[in-house]
């Protein structure tokens, strides 16, 4: 069968891991695939960064955005981040000219995903961001397919590795947020800026995402009521335990008021979760999505929220479903479809 041709641009964290497991589980995925899955170009900022992995079979490209013209390549594979600049120009180019696209970056997507999905689907193309929410777990896999017979009452989770990383530390060993944020920015959790995390806009950016897929409600980022967890200090988690609480940063989506009108109400903010609730015991960079459907119940996903394995393993996944032709509407509807619900008042 016919290799999937493959660029990647964004060598980092994630990138590098995609390019490991690609390498190591080569011969499971193209058998699970139906056919090899190759990397024939690749782009990042600095071409001699020693990256502990082995690139010289590609070709380099210095600007990302040529990956898109370049016929060898049948999907690119965005790994860069940032809501505009390179990444969303090369994610437009490689969408116009009828590429596939597969990323990571929720803040782009959060921001123009609505503009890009419709793009895609007039080009036929695949647009697929599992990696772009809740790290290895397959959340927008599960929302889009797996729940796509309900109706979905409400979604919430934990969906930041490196907030629940730092308040999951705090708590157990009492050390200061400072230092434990530096500790997950080593570990490749943080984003290149941390303040997205630690300020509750990246949940944010996907806790917009799973509504729209759950709801089938237009992306509506801006709508998202987002605290953060800057101002948390080990005196607030030792309180909060003391009372028999955990703290963690939870999103929080529904769709319906009691008397059955839609609205849309998003929230990112430091709940209080009693220590028998299942999402107190999500420690470390583990996130965890739930999803109340009126005919599945409730379903839990816990897993790997951060780091690069558990994202290349999302990326790859996605594909894997392009190789295999298993190609869904970006957020489960066509993008004119998806209804425009008024937001609801967060009441902030
Ligand atoms: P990194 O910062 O580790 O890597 C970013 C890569 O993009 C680097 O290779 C960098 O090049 C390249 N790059 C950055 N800016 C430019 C630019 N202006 N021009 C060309 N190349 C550029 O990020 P991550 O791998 O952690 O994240 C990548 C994406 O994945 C982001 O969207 C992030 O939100 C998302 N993500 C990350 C997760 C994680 O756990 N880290 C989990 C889930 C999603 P160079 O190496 O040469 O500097
Ligand atoms: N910075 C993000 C996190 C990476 O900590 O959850 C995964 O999306």
């Amino acid at each position: 069968a016919e290799t999937l041709r493959i660029a990647l641009a964004g060598l980092g964290t994630v990138g590098a891991g995609v390019i490991r497991l690609l390498g190591e589980n080569g011969g499971l995925i193209a058998q699970r695939a139906g056919r090899p899955i190759e990397i024939t170009a690749v782009s990042a900022r600095d071409r001699t960064k020693d990256r502990g992995i082995d690139i010289s079979s590609y070709a380099w490209e210095d600007d990302m955005t040529v990956l898109a013209a370049r016929e060898d390549v049948d999907v690119v594979v965005e790994l860069v981040g940032g809501s505009d600049g390179p990444a969303l120009a090369l994610a437009r180019k490689a969408l116009a000219a009828g590429k596939d696209l597969v990323t990571a970056n929720k803040a782009m997507v959060a921001h123009h995903g609505l503009e890009l999905g419709e793009l895609a689907e007039s080009q036929g193309a695949a647009m697929r961001y599992e990696a772009a929410v809740a790290g290895g777990i397959p959340a927008i896999k599960g929302l889009g397919e797996g729940a796509a017979a309900n109706r979905i009452e409400r979604i919430y989770g934990i969906l930041n590795g490196t907030c629940n990383y730092i308040l999951s530390e705090m708590e157990s060993t009492g050390r200061d947020f400072a230092d434990v944020l530096g500790e997950a920015q080593a570990l490749g959790y943080a984003e290149a800026d941390p303040t997205f995390d630690i300020e509750g806009v990246d949940a944010a950016h996907k806790l917009s995402l799973l509504a729209a897929l759950a709801f089938g409600t237009r992306l509506d980022f801006d709508a998202v009521a987002t605290t953060g967890i800057s101002r948390i200090r080990a005196a607030d988690i030792a309180q909060a335990r003391a009372l028999g609480y955990v703290i963690r940063l939870i999103g929080l989506a529904d769709c319906e008021n009691a008397d059955g009108s839609r609205h849309l109400f998003q929230r990112v903010a430091p709940y209080l979760v009693p220590v028998s609730h299942p999402l107190a015991g999500v420690g470390g960079a583990t996130n965890a999505v739930v999803a109340e459907g009126n005919y599945s119940g409730r379903l839990l996903f816990e897993g790997a929220g951060a780091g690069d394995g558990p994202t290349a393993s999302a990326v790859v996944a996605d594909l894997i479903d392009i190789a295999r032709g298993n190609v869904p509407p970006p957020f489960s509807l066509p993008v004119s479809q998806l209804e425009a619900s008024a937001p609801a008042d967060p009441g902030n």
